[in-house]
C-alpha cells in the first residue's frame, strides 16, 4: 500500500532512512558487535583469495560500491561482474574464489544461470537478497537478508542502498576497521532523512535542468563513478532521457564531443582524492556549454554547487550521493507526465535470460 504517496518509488526513496536503521539493528548488538552474520560465512570467505560479485542492473551497481568495502576493509581482492556476461564468458578464476550474488528479487535469470554454473564447479556461494525465500537464496550455500521490505516500483532505490549497507557490514565483519560502523550507519540514516526532507530542491533542479532535454550525463570519479552509473540508470529508466553515467576522466577520450549548449551534466563530488580533477572536468564541460549541476559533500563544496550533501565516512558517501539522483529521476519523470512506477518495456523481476 503506498498510503498517501502518489507513487511507490517516492515512498521507497523515503524508506531508506528506516532501512538503514533496521539493518544496523539487525546486524549489530547493543555493544556494536556484529551478530547477524553466521560464522560459517566469515570462515568460508576468509579461506578465499578473491571475491566475485555477480549481479544485474542496479544490483550490479551496488556491487561496484561493495567492492570498495571488501578491498579496503577486508583486504580481499574483489571483482564485480554483470551476470549475463559472466554466464557465457566466464573469466579465468583465482584458485580459491568465493561468489557473492546480489539481487533484490532473488529471481533474476541471468544471476541464476551463473549460480548454477558455479555450483557445478563446486565453489562456495552467498546470496545477498531482499526476497529471502527466493531461488537465489535457497540455492546458494549461504544467504543474508537485505531487509529493505517489499520494493514495488520497477526502479530500484531502497534495495540499492540496503545492498550497499549489507556489503559494508559483511566486509567490516571480516576486517579490523577503526570505524564504528554501527554508529556511522545511524548517522547515515539521519542524513538520508535530511536529504529526503528537501524534495522541493530536487524537484526544482529536475524541472529546470531536464525539461525539454533528451540527453544528460552523470560523472564522477572513484566511488562517485560507481554512483554515476546508478544515477544514470535511474534517470533513463523512468524518464526516457538518454543518460550516460561514467568515470569523469573518460570524458576527454570521446564523450565530451556530445556536449552541446545546455546539455545537463550532473557531477557527483564526494571523494577528496579526486575532487580537484573532477572540478577541472566540470569546468571543461561548462566551457563547452554544458549546464553543470554539481552535487558535492560539505568539506569539498563550493558556493555555486547545486546541492551540498551532509558528510559521513567517505566510503559510505554513495549512500547519500544516490538520494538526490533518485529524487531528480523521480521529479523529472513526474514532470513529463509518465508513470513513475511502471516504465515501458520493463518488468520488476527479470526472470528470463
Ligand atoms: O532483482 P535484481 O536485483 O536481481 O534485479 C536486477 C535488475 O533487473 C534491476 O536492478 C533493474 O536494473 C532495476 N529495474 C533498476 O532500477
Amino acid at each position: 500500500d503506498k498510503g498517501a504517496y502518489p507513487y511507490y518509488m517516492l515512498k521507497e526513496i523515503d524508506e531508506q532512512a528506516v532501512v538503514a536503521r533496521t539493518l544496523a539493528g539487525h546486524y549489530f548488538n547493543d555493544e556494536g558487535e556484529i551478530v547477524g552474520i553466521g560464522c560459517g560465512i566469515g570462515d568460508t570467505i576468509k579461506q578465499a583469495d578473491r571475491l566475485y560479485i555477480i549481479a544485474a542492473g542496479t544490483s550490479y551497481h551496488a556491487g561496484l560500491v561493495g567492492k570498495r568495502y571488501f578491498e579496503n576493509w577486508a583486504n580481499i581482492p574483489t571483482e564485480v561482474h554483470i551476470a549475463s556476461e559472466f554466464a557465457y564468458d566466464q573469466p579465468l578464476l583465482s584458485e580459491h574464489p568465493f561468489f557473492i550474488f546480489l539481487s533484490q528479487s532473488g529471481e533474476t535469470a541471468d544471476s541464476r544461470e551463473v549460480l548454477d554454473n558455479i555450483k557445478r564447479q563446486g565453489f562456495p556461494t552467498l546470496t545477498i537478497a531482499n526476497v529471502m525465500n527466493s531461488t537465489l537464496t535457497r540455492e546458494a550455500d549461504f544467504a543474508l537478508p537485505v531487509l529493505a521490505g517489499p520494493e514495488i516500483a520497477v526502479a530500484s532505490t531502497k534495495a540499492y542502498t540496503a545492498q550497499i549497507i549489507v556489503q559494508a557490514i559483511l566486509a567490516y565483519s571480516l576486517g579490523d576497521v577503526e570505524l564504528d560502523l554501527k554508529q556511522e550507519l545511524a548517522k547515515v540514516a539521519v542524513e538520508i532523512q535530511a536529504i529526503t526532507d528537501e524534495k522541493m530542491t530536487f524537484q526544482a533542479i529536475a524541472e529546470s535542468a531536464l525539461q525539454n532535454q533528451h540527453s544528460a550525463f552523470y560523472i564522477g570519479r572513484g566511488m562517485d563513478a560507481a554512483v554515476a552509473l546508478e544515477a544514470a540508470l535511474k534517470l533513463k529508466e523512468i524518464s526516457y532521457i538518454q543518460t550516460e553515467g561514467f568515470a569523469a576522466g573518460e570524458l576527454k577520450h570521446g564523450t565530451i564531443s556530445l556536449i552541446e549548449e545546455g546539455t545537463p551534466v550532473f557531477a557527483l563530488l564526494t571523494q577528496a582524492k579526486t575532487a580537484g580533477l573532477l572540478r577541472g572536468e566540470v569546468a571543461q564541460v561548462a566551457a563547452r556549454g554544458a549546464n553543470t549541476i554539481t552535487i558535492s559533500s560539505k568539506s569539498l563544496a563550493r558556493p555555486d554547487d547545486a546541492y551540498v550533501l551532509p558528510e559521513v565516512d567517505e566510503l559510505l558517501m554513495p549512500l547519500l550521493a544516490v538520494i538526490p539522483a533518485q529524487l531528480i529521476a523521480y521529479y523529472a519523470t513526474l514532470a513529463r507526465g509518465l508513470d513513475v512506477d511502471r516504465p515501458r518495456n520493463l518488468a520488476k523481476s527479470v526472470t528470463v535470460q
